[in-house]
């Protein structure tokens, strides 16, 4: 099968299209035929050497899919050759087969076509089983979510704003995606290039500070996010773009009695993902079948032009979702 493979840690240009073995499943999982595969800032890491596959776990990247379900290991009841799916994977999404754990994949939700299934469960799950399932988010609470144009940004503001949030607030680089994000959700999108977000939040607010914040950034946004929350808020960490904090103010947690948690989704157990998928499935289904909420899937590219797609997403010119599709 076509696959792609990194040849070093590096730019675009260590992508290369290998033939690869195709994978057999085991009892506890389902061969699909790839149809398409998101693109996460995760796989983009993974290329430059900074976030290595779990061991065990096949180099090629890709940690979500759509496809087919071509065969099925002795255990699986509830899929059968034909099915239409989608996928999270521990990786090896960018190829044309692809091995899934049963407990992580699901029929391809009502109101989706395949290509916007593929750049679902990633974001999904991860917004959906941090913020919501182990932070708490409830309807009526404000939120200031950094990246508003990545995957995860723009899943959380559509997330959040289904869920009954009283506001919602992004940080995003151009004028053009405040536009976006607004229409994504957002009550108000800040420049972060040309403005302070705390300053902004803070006058959003009447000076109270938002509820809950969710961070892809970290560095010196830490302590940012400490003087932009409000009393009691919550701190979901998910991403760190610019790395530890070489500073931080942890007096503010302390007099905001805040709470600041993170956590990744790779390393889960599956069982501990299927049960953010009951979750999804419960909540966020139904809204996806009413078209309430659906993934943003900016651009698509062939498999044979994976690396033009990660020189879009490194460029910071995407909005939303980038999904490869199989030649
Ligand atoms: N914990 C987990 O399980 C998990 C799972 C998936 C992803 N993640 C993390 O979540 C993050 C986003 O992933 P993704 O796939 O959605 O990424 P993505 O689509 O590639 O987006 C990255 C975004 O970061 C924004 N950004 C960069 N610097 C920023 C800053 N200083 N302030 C605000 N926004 C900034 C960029 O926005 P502009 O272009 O507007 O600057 C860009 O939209 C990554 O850090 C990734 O590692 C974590």
């Amino acid at each position: 099968m076509k696959a792609v493979i990194f040849q070093q840690p590096g730019g675009p240009e260590v992508i290369r299209i290998a033939d690869m073995p195709e994978p057999k499943p085991a009892a506890n999982e389902v061969l699909i035929k790839v149809y398409a595969a998101g693109i996460n800032r995760p796989d983009i890491l993974q290329r430059e050497g900074k976030y290595n596959p779990p061991a065990g776990v096949t180099l090629i990247p890709g940690l979500e899919v759509s496809g087919s379900v071509i065969e099925t290991g002795n255990n699986i009841t509830h899929f059968k050759p034909g099915d239409t799916v989608c996928a999270l994977v521990q990786g090896g999404g960018y190829a044309e087969y692809v091995i899934a754990n049963a407990l992580t994949t699901v029929h391809l939700p009502e109101g989706l076509t395949l290509r916007e299934g593929a750049a679902m469960m990633e974001t999904f799950m991860t917004v959906w089983g941090h913020l919501f399932q182990m932070a708490g988010f409830s309807p009526g609470k404000s939120i200031l979510i950094h990246g508003g144009a990545s995957g995860i940004g723009t899943t959380a503001t559509m997330l959040t704003r289904a869920w009954g949030a009283s506001a919602v607030y992004t940080t995003v680089s151009c004028s053009e995606n405040q536009q976006k994000s607004r229409n994504t959700g957002a009550d108000a999108a800040i420049n972060y290039r040309t403005y302070d977000y705390v300053s902004e939040i803070l006058a959003h607010t009447d000076g109270k500070g938002v509820d809950y914040i969710l961070d892809i950034v970290g560095g010196d946004y830490v302590t940012r996010n400490y003087k932009a929350a409000a009393m009691y808020g919550s701190i979901v960490q998910i991403g760190m773009l610019q790395g530890n904090p070489h500073d931080m103010n942890l007096f503010l947690m302390l007099a905001k009695r805040l709470k600041h948690m993170g956590a990744t989704l790779r390393s889960q157990s599956p069982e501990e993902k299927m049960k953010i998928i009951d979750g999804l499935q419960k909540h966020v289904f139904p809204w996806i079948a009413t078209g309430k909420v659906k993934p943003v899937v900016c651009a698509t590219y062939p498999l044979s032009e994976a690396a033009d797609a990660h020189v879009f997403l490194d460029s910071g010119n995407h909005f939303g979702k980038v999904v490869l599709l199989m030649d």
